[in-house]
């Protein structure tokens, strides 16, 4: 396989972590997770564990009992898991969602990883401080995007095809206003996040292709397809996309160096990520 590297061989002292999920996916973490034990020659194994809803309680349990190092926590457990962990730190719980439970000492410690992959995505191609963002979706990504924004000084506007949903979120989480998804054309921004599913696996946008701004950057959250149609009409008109697997690739590199300490340079699980197909 080009560009793998052989990982050390599984012994005794193997490290395990993982990602529980349900239901079962394609999940690309074990591939960009185990690909950067390789390259820095870290004594692990990364797996993925289907865990249904019932039982996220015993599934901690017993990670906790056999001393799992870290896990990744994926849809639909980031909140139904805080009240399994010993702590939650100050940046998850404002969030309200944990998406990684690292080992420390003896204590399952949640945390979230999410804001910082959407965060280091945007800052490819822009500095944030004092730029005006707008957020598609009003979801668990959605909170995600607007703690990065607030933590790097940016302006943000909450956009929702329910805008209910979006005033409770920007009235929490520090936003200008929140509007409808047609409001888009109309705000004159730096920067649009797009959280919310449109674009999953369809042609589909969640706004016209007009709404977008030449010289703006657009983030889509969906990273299947790699190319979604709002990232193709954003390029078409003068914008810089950045695909979703920037934000998959931060949030992995800095769940890490949680856990080790270690810094992976991106392109080792972007191209982990590159190999790992869809099913
Ligand atoms: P996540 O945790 O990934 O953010 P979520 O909490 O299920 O996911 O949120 C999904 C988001 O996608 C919501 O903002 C949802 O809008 P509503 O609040 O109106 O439900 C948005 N969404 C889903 N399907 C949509 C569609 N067809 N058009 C517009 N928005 C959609």
């Amino acid at each position: 396989m080009p560009g793998a590297v052989t990982r050390p061989e599984i012994a005794a002292t193997t490290a395990l972590c993982g990602i529980f999920l349900h239901p079962a996916g394609h999940t690309r973490s074990p591939a960009m997770h185990n690909a950067a034990y390789a390259a820095l020659g870290i004594d692990a194994v990364y797996l993925a564990f289907d865990v249904a809803p019932a039982q996220l309680g015993a599934a901690i349990a017993g990670a906790r009992a056999i001393g799992v190092r870290q896990l990744a926590i994926s849809i639909p457990h980031k909140q139904a898991v805080i009240a399994h962990l010993d702590r939650v730190d100050d940046t998850a719980r404002a969030i309200g969602a944990v998406n990684t439970v690292t080992r420390v000492g003896s204590e399952l410690v949640g945390s979230n990883t999410d804001w910082l992959g959407i965060a280091r995505a945007l800052e490819r191609e822009a500095q944030l401080a004092g730029k005006l963002a707008v957020v598609l979706g009003a979801g668990g990504t959605a909170r995600a995007a607007l703690y990065a924004l607030r933590e790097r000084g940016a302006r943000a506007i909450v956009l929702n095809r329910t805008p209910g949903k979006a005033e409770a979120l920007a009235a929490e989480l520090g936003a200008e206003r929140a509007g409808p998804l047609e409001e888009l054309a109309a705000i004159p921004h730096d920067v649009l996040i797009n959280t919310t599913s449109v674009g999953l696996r369809s042609e589909a946008s969640p706004v016209a292709a007009e709404a977008l701004r030449a010289g703006s950057v657009v983030l889509d959250a969906v990273y299947d397809p790699l190319e979604t149609r709002l990232l193709r009409d954003a390029r078409a008109l003068g914008a810089k996309g950045v695909s979703g697997k920037w934000m998959l690739v931060e949030q992995a590199r800095e769940q890490l160096r949680l856990w080790c300490g270690h810094d992976i340079d991106a392109s080792v699980m972007a191209e982990a990520f590159d190999r790992s197909s869809p099913s």
